[in-house]
């Protein structure tokens, strides 16, 4: 396959920023976007029109979380065709996923669940590497994750495991300088050690992002700034490897534009941390990030309800529903869709607030509805003559939703 430029220094592409990247009087400090594959694989609406608007401007890159590359399940072919039909529409100039697992039997953990480093896992990654590159025609990058358990029956070392697939397969790199920091950290390897094996001519993308130490363990969160001790990794990335575009996750903490492209890029020495104890802790953090994840993206999707019934009612209700329904979708939006029908059965909630949360469900639906042509009037008129209107047929647009509700909800929910 052909060989992929370089782009230079990067941003993940997230709402927030859309109108100051957008802004032709904003002359931004970045050379590309990397979006999030997930956030776009929809029939049309507004998440859609922003990523065509910023595709206009700048080279993009599409990085998915839920292609479940290690998962025992087979792949998804509807995730594959929409995936598909996202690349042919905007043309990303590569695509990447995760060395990972994020589910098994149909149910999706939003998370980046670690590989087993071994021969059995090689080969299964291998050959589904290879299925995704002919199902797509590109070229798959892979990015290592940071984990905070090890598995006991290793065949081989992670930076081994990610060269051979890389190797086997003829896939790509995107090499994440936190996540080698991070478990490096946790499992009480020497950073150096992973950067040293990977072969150079592999690397394509290279990613950033802050953490949170806690002492005992390192949480890759995302809501920080990039530490001293990663900028020196990086350093020394950049001297084995070359120039290698580059960007910074945020996805917390999100702050404005500028702030984020002035990040300090200061470099001092790291400290690998020993191992240490407390497996059960990190181990919980895979286990208690599920239900967070889920419970953030509930709250965000129900602004209205959780300010109506408060926080800790939201909560309450929102665990039960996670506990009583697990995500099976690769979108986190179809688990939000489910959560007013739920409403609508508890019984210790008001109708009143169950056709609220249809309603916030409802809107969200109509933004990311297919996206279909608008007819006018005038333009109607002038397409037709007169004697064919009695054979017209109109089609509702896609994005039309009908609904009734007992209650005065569009006026409840504006205020
Ligand atoms: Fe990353």
């Amino acid at each position: 396959m052909s060989k992929l430029p370089y782009l230079g220094f990067g941003l993940g592409l997230r709402p927030p920023h859309y109108d100051s990247i957008l802004n032709p009087d904003t002359e931004l400090n970045v050379d590309w976007f990397e979006a999030i594959t997930e956030d776009f694989l929809i029939d049309g609406g507004n998440p859609l029109y922003y990523l065509d608007r910023v595709r206009e401007r700048y080279p993009v890159v599409l990085h998915g979380v839920s292609l479940s590359i290690g998962s025992t399940d087979p792949l998804n072919p509807e995730y594959l065709k929409r995936w598909k039909n996202l690349i042919n529409r905007i043309n990303p100039i590569w695509i990447s996923d995760h060395f990972c697992w994020t589910g098994v039997h149909g149910i999706n953990l939003h998370d980046l669940m670690p590989l087993p480093c071994t021969e059995e896992a090689l080969n299964h990654v291998v050959e589904r590497v290879k299925q995704v590159q002919d199902y797509t025609g590109r070229q798959l990058l892979l990015e290592n994750t940071s984990s905070y358990v090890e598995y006991p029956n290793a065949d081989m070392t992670e930076w081994e495991f990610v060269t051979e697939v890389c190797k086997r397969a003829d896939s790509l790199l995107l090499l994440d300088v936190n996540n080698i920091y991070v478990s490096a950290f946790n499992h009480g390897f020497n950073p150096n050690d992973f950067l040293n094996a990977i072969p150079e001519d592999r690397v394509q993308q290279i990613h950033l992002a802050g953490h949170s130490n806690l002492g005992t363990h390192i949480v890759d969160t995302h809501d920080a700034p990039v530490v001293d001790g990663v900028w020196s990794l990086y350093k020394n990335a950049l001297k084995r490897f070359g120039a290698v575009s580059t960007m910074i996750e945020r996805d917390d903490n999100i702050p404005p534009l500028p702030e984020l492209l002035d990040e300090d890029t200061s470099m001092e020495a790291h400290v690998v941390g020993e191992d240490l104890e407390f497996r059960q802790t990190r181990l919980n953090v895979y286990h208690n990030g599920y239900t967070l994840r889920l419970l953030e993206t509930l709250e965000k999707c129900y602004p209205a309800l959780v300010s109506v019934i408060g926080e800790e009612l939201f909560e309450t209700i929102a665990r039960e529903y996670i506990a009583a329904d697990p995500s099976r979708h690769f979108c986190l939006s179809v688990m939000c869709e489910r959560f007013s029908h739920f409403l609508s059965t508890h019984s210790s909630v008001d109708p009143i607030f169950a056709e609220l949360a249809e309603f916030e469900s409802t809107l969200d639906q109509v933004l990311g509805a297919a996206d279909g042509p608008h007819l006018t009037f005038d333009q109607m008129v002038a397409a037709l003559a007169p004697e064919d209107w009695a054979n017209l047929i109109l089609e509702l647009h896609p994005s039309l939703v009908v609904r009734s509700f007992h209650y005065p909800i569009p006026a409840f929910w504006q205020h």
